[in-house]
């Protein structure tokens, strides 16, 4: 349908012939929506978005984008690829992968740049972005010499100032403090809101209420076990448990160890 940006029908994917990395994928995600990807480690979160980027292609399955069928061959064209690219953005899970010029703001405007889009309007986008992101004062600093959080900040604002329809964001507030988080979160929710569909891959639950509401679980089989609305699957802590979800939380007690799963914050919150 024409409200769908991502159509994928039993998709399969291994990294040279030999590691599976997705297996049977069948999911939709319609125009607007706010999507969540959990999962354990290695389960196939990552891969899953390199997919969705067109960063790779599946071995067995389909994948389509706005309604037409993604292809290695499509992507060799420039115009395809470039059109593709503008709509839709990729934060990495390592943003080492995303930075590469002598300068941050370099960094920041090499996409826009490439695309040739509106150097006044760059150039907007640029000072709301970084004053969201609080990253002014890292604008003349090399990419290379920041902290890995700083990195990650630099890495957001060089995907969403190419302002596309689709964001895909790897992890993006891992290693972030608090108020760092929740900014990114904020802008998150505002992009949504604007009409963005936003698909992100994360490990904190805390986070899923907010950015998400459709989840999917991947399981260690490469498989998306479960989907459905975050506060659905955020109580089923025996099933979160199964899946590597919430960490077992071993404390002491009149002198005794005991191992409990750590409570989701929505809850009930006794530790
Ligand atoms: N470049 C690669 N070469 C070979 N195997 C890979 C490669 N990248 C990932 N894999 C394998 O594919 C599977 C899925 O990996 P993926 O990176 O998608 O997991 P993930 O859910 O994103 O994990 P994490 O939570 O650690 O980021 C894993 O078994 C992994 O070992
Ligand atoms: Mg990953």
């Amino acid at each position: 349908m024409d409200t769908d940006v991502f159509q994928l029908r039993d998709v399969h994917f291994s990294y040279l012939g030999k590691y599976t990395a997705l297996c049977g994928i069948d999911i939709t995600i319609e125009k607007g929506r706010r999507i969540a990807i959990i999962g354990a480690n290695g389960s196939g979160k990552s891969t899953l978005l390199q997919i969705l980027d067109g960063l790779i292609f599946p071995d067995r399955g389909t994948i389509a984008a706005f309604g037409s069928e993604m292809r290695a061959a499509e992507f060799n064209d420039q115009g395809f690829s470039a059109n593709f690219r503008k709509r839709v953005g990729f934060v990495f899970q390592n943003p080492d992968i995303q930075l590469f010029c002598p300068s941050v703001k370099e960094d920041i405007l090499f996409g826009p740049l490439q695309l040739k889009e509106d150097k006044r309007e760059i150039e907007k986008r640029l000072e709301r972005l970084v004053d969201i992101l609080g990253i002014k004062e890292l604008l003349g600093r090399a990419p290379h010499q920041l902290s890995i959080g700083e990195k990650r900040k630099v890495a957001i604002a060089s995907t969403l100032i190419i302002d596309p329809e689709v964001l895909l964001l790897d992890e993006p507030t891992a290693g972030l403090d608090p108020l760092t988080t929740r900014h990114i979160i904020d802008l998150l929710i505002r992009e949504n809101e604007a009409g963005k569909t936003i698909v992100t891959s994360t490990h904190d639950l805390h986070i899923v209420e907010e950015i998400a509401d459709k989840v999917f679980v991947f399981s260690r089989d490469k498989k998306i076990v479960r989907s459905g609305s975050p506060e659905e699957i955020l109580k089923d802590t025996a099933f979160l448990e199964e899946h590597n979800l919430v960490h077992i939380h071993a404390h002491k007690h009149n002198g005794k160890t005991h191992v409990h799963p750590h409570e989701h914050p929505s809850h009930d919150h006794t530790h």
